[in-house]
């Protein structure tokens, strides 16, 4: 990105604040998008990885930020949105990892509270305790062991879980998934306690992955797994995306056979015109953000809020009913169902 495109993507950027720090022994940048601050101190996971340029690494933290926003004013959860990316050189030495997230902790410490983070793509529980240790109560989802909760992916695959029932409610009459198949796209730490939840629910489960190690482990469990050049067209009820972003977009939308898209993967839409795409394909899609705050959600609530492990689940669960209000009034209205979504949220934001 050339200087001035920094400065446009910034100019074009409506949050509050971004804290630049370069630390100069790893040639890391550390930034802090603090995108929102209206419905409490901003939260938002610490990305930890390699972009190609400077310009991905603050493209990306500004646009995380944002969603981060949207997702808590969706549920109406009294916390702003935010977002961290360290961006560390190819080839980074991970002995100077430690001292890294000791400067980056310190940041936080000296931001006073305005933003608090939780564990995202290259960081860990393990590594929210040294930041922790760094800077108190900055850092959610601990390990049990230094007092915290842990990972919040069981609270995410519950959100995704109750987003699809609550789609299936709207789009085939009922909740059950006895009987549904739901392809799932990514059985990592999300995706896998999803499968498991829903095989449990009596639905059929397919998966698709990259991973060798991982397919042959849900395949050993009597899994059907899907190659995933094929995944996309598959004919299933459900697909659930809980892998990498991008996956929706003009060139895969029209190979859909289901009816209804709700996972837990971070900007599932390559633009702002695929949700149109998906509407008028009649697909129903559970927009990323509405389906994937459970765990932000879950483990902020118990962590800062003193929600009791039953409160955080039942909470969770609301989520279906978001999904329900956001489904019912896009296919009552012109509107997609991203649209109905960000529609509710900037009600709660108070904006226009
Ligand atoms: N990766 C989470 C998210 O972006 C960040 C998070 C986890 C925040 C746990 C708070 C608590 O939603």
């Amino acid at each position: 990105m050339m200087e001035d495109a920094v400065e446009t993507a910034l100019r074009n950027w409506d949050g509050e604040e971004l804290v630049v720090r370069f630390d100069r022994p790893t040639g890391a940048w550390i930034l802090v998008a603090i995108h929102s601050t209206r419905l409490g101190p901003a939260v938002g996971g610490t990305r930890l990885m390699t972009y190609p340029s400077f310009g991905d690494a603050l493209a990306d933290a500004l646009r995380l930020a944002e969603s981060m926003t949207t997702k808590f004013a969706v549920v109406g959860f009294p916390r702003g949105g935010g977002k961290a990316v360290i961006a560390v050189p190819a080839g980074f030495d991970p002995t100077r990892r430690l001292a890294l997230l000791e400067t980056y902790g310190r940041l936080l410490g000296a931001l006073g509270g305005l933003f608090t983070t939780g564990p995202d793509i290259g960081t860990s529980s393990e590594d929210m305790d040294l930041i922790d240790r760094v800077a108190a109560g900055r850092a959610f989802s601990r390990t049990p062991a230094a007092g915290g909760k842990g990972s919040s992916a069981p609270p995410t695959a519950l959100g995704v879980f109750s987003a699809i029932e609550a789609a299936c409610e709207v789009v085939f009459g009922g909740t059950s998934l006895e009987g549904r198949t739901v392809l799932v796209q990514g059985a990592g730490s999300v995706g896998g306690l999803l499968i498991e939840r829903l095989a449990r629910a009596g639905a059929t489960v397919l998966f698709t992955d990259v991973d060798a190690e991982r397919i042959a482990a849900w395949r050993a469990r009597g899994f059907r797994f899907v190659p995933p050049e094929g995944a996309i067209s598959s004919d299933c009820d459900v697909l659930a995306p809980c892998a990498v972003g991008g996956v929706l977009h003009h060139g895969t939308i029209p190979l859909l056979h289901c009816r209804i898209v709700a996972g837990s993967a971070n900007n599932q839409l390559v633009e702002e015109a695929d949700a149109r795409r998906l509407k008028e394909n009649g697909i129903a899609w559970v927009p990323d953000f509405v389906a994937s705050v459970g765990g932000a959600m879950a483990i902020t609530g118990m962590e800062a809020l003193g929600w009791s492990e039953d409160e955080a689940e039942e909470r969770v669960r609301g989520i279906g009913h978001v999904v329900r209000r956001v489904l019912r009034s896009a296919a009552e209205s012109e509107l997609t169902t991203a649209e109905v979504a960000r529609r509710i949220a900037r009600e709660r934001l108070g904006g226009p």
